[in-house]
């Protein structure tokens, strides 16, 4: 059972939260997206597995721990100055202390592709500092209708309409990103 009265915010009631992605939904998908992956990569060979901090770390603990492909867990932080509901497109790694990525496969790994800001400038970043062999970006979430860049993770869960998603490591204002399942406040 979720404790009410601590998730409870000021401004959200956390009894109006509609559950969109159920645990298991999430857990299901998440096993076909390891398969998938594991295909696409050589199971003889390092994937660098890159978690965007914070939202991804929920989604990347659970695929990795469903994929056989050798992985190596490397963690970055970007920033991108928007308000809580929109970023922008100043992004920004400001946290990180990757190797050397030159002739290894990547895997940028995500929750929730929105307006694709994120995505397309961490894989042009990725693209011009180092000479990967394969690099891929997945996301739990796609929220193509939001989009203003052009780019697309190779791989993705679940696409949704223009909705503001918590939990499953999806923040509002930094709290619900421990709700084990995706849900949304309707307006
Ligand atoms: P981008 O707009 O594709 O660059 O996504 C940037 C970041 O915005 C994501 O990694 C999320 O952290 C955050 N974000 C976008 N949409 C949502 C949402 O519906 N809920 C919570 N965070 C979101
Ligand atoms: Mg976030």
């Amino acid at each position: 059972m979720i404790d009410i009265d601590f998730l409870n915010m000021p401004d959200r009631d956390i009894r109006e939260l509609q559950v969109l992605f159920s645990a298991e939904e999430i857990d299901k998908r998440t096993q076909e997206l390891a398969d998938i992956i594991d295909e696409e990569f050589p199971q003889d060979e390092p994937l660098y597995v890159i978690s965007i901090l914070k939202g991804s770390v929920l989604f990347t603990c659970d695929l990795i721990k469903k994929m056989r492909t050798p992985i190596q867990l490397e963690f970055i932080k970007v920033s991108s100055y928007g308000n809580e509901f929109k970023s922008t497109g100043n992004v920004k790694i400001i946290d990180s202390k990757i190797p050397n990525l030159n002739d290894q496969n990547v895997l940028i790994v995500d929750d929730i592709c929105d307006t694709g800001n994120t995505g397309k400038e961490l894989l042009s970043i990725f693209k011009n500092d180092y000479h990967i062999k394969k690099l891929k970006f997945v996301t739990l979430i796609n929220k193509r209708c939001n989009r203003v860049v052009d780019v697309d993770p190779d791989y993705y869960g679940f696409e949704v309409d223009d909705k503001f998603l918590v939990g499953y490591g999806l923040d509002y204002i930094g709290f619900y990103r421990n709700l084990p399942f995706v849900g949304w406040f309707p307006q």
